[in-house]
This record gives C-alpha cells, sequence and structure tokens, in this order.
C-alpha cells in the first residue's frame, strides 16, 4: 500500500539514549531484543505497509534535535526520547519547528513508574502515545503513521 501516487512514505524513527543497550539494559523492562535487531524487524514491518523506514540513535540531546531537524523530508515522526522524554524541552521545540506528525513511543508504561517518568514534556506536541506494550509499540506506531497518513485524526469519531 502506498499513500501517496507512485511515492512510498518516509517514516523516521528517533531512538534516545540509552536505547543501544536494547537487550542488555534492564531486559526485565525493555526486553530481550536488540537495537539492531529491532530496528531491522520494524524496516521489515514498514515494508509490508508500504512505507520507507529510516532508524537513528543518539545518545546526545543535541544530536537528536538536529536530526528533527533534519526531519522534514520525513512525512511522520516515530520518537522514544527516553530520559530526554522527561527533560527536554530542546526536542519539543524541535518537533514544534517541523510540523511533521510524530507518535511518541515509550516500551515501557512510564505512567506506572517513578514520578519523574510520569511527565512527558513531548506528549502535547505529538498526535499520540503509545506506552506499555514493549518493543511491539514501535509497530503500532507504524500503524498509527498509516492512519496518519491516510488523514486519519486523532479525535474518535462518535456515532
Ligand atoms: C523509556 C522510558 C524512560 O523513562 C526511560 O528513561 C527510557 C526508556 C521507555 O521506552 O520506556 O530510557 O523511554
Amino acid at each position: 500500500m502506498e499513500i501517496g501516487v507512485g511515492v512510498m512514505s518516509k517514516v523516521c524513527i528517533i531512538h534516545g539514549p540509552n536505547l543501544n543497550l536494547l537487550g542488555s539494559r534492564e531486559p526485565s523492562l525493555y526486553g530481550e531484543i536488540t537495537l539492531e535487531e529491532l530496528n531491522r524487524q520494524l524496516t521489515d514491518y514498514g515494508k509490508r505497509l508500504g512505507l520507507e523506514v529510516e532508524t537513528f540513535q543518539s545518545n546526545y540531546e543535541g544530536a537528536i534535535v538536529e536530526k528533527i531537524q533534519q526531519a522534514v523530508g520525513c512525512d511522520c515522526l516515530i520518537i522514544n526520547a527516553a530520559a530526554y522524554t522527561h527533560t527536554s524541552i530542546a526536542i519539543r521545540d524541535a518537533l514544534l519547528a517541523v510540523k511533521v506528525p510524530a507518535v511518541e513511543v515509550h516500551i515501557s508504561n512510564i505512567y506506572r513508574r517513578e514520578d519523574f517518568r510520569q511527565r512527558s514534556l513531548l506528549a502535547d506536541v505529538v498526535q499520540g502515545q503509545i506506552v506499555g506494550f514493549g518493543v511491539y509499540g514501535y509497530r503500532l506506531a507504524l500503524d498509527a503513521a498509516i492512519h496518519l497518513l491516510q488523514g486519519g485524526t486523532t479525535i474518535v469519531q462518535t456515532g
């Protein structure tokens, strides 16, 4: 399925700090899959949905800001800003600046964890959040990207 006429839509997935350690980092919380394997699976899943998927990981706030600034070529962003979710006005401002629709993902359910994780500085500038479904949440985010790219709203229609 292609969203545009003969043009593959591009989804850019941004992973924040410490997500390069997926697989070995607190596996009971974040799972046992490595980031490399996860990215491979997401690229394959995206292909099946007719999406080109680009992945990026950085432990540096500024590098993530720059990646978002360059995301003008992306039709949709999927971002797990990890710990920066809770602290980074710079990442929030970058998302506001590029006006690319974004889906926020967290592997764990941040609302069932420490108080400091229960606040996201990104929550009100993204289209929606997917939290607590483990790494499966990224697939859900790709499904959400398709929905957004097809012109779906985040407002539930009644009736
Ligand atoms: C996380 C949750 C954050 O609080 C934490 O700092 C992370 C991962 C998640 O995916 O559950 O690094 O974003």
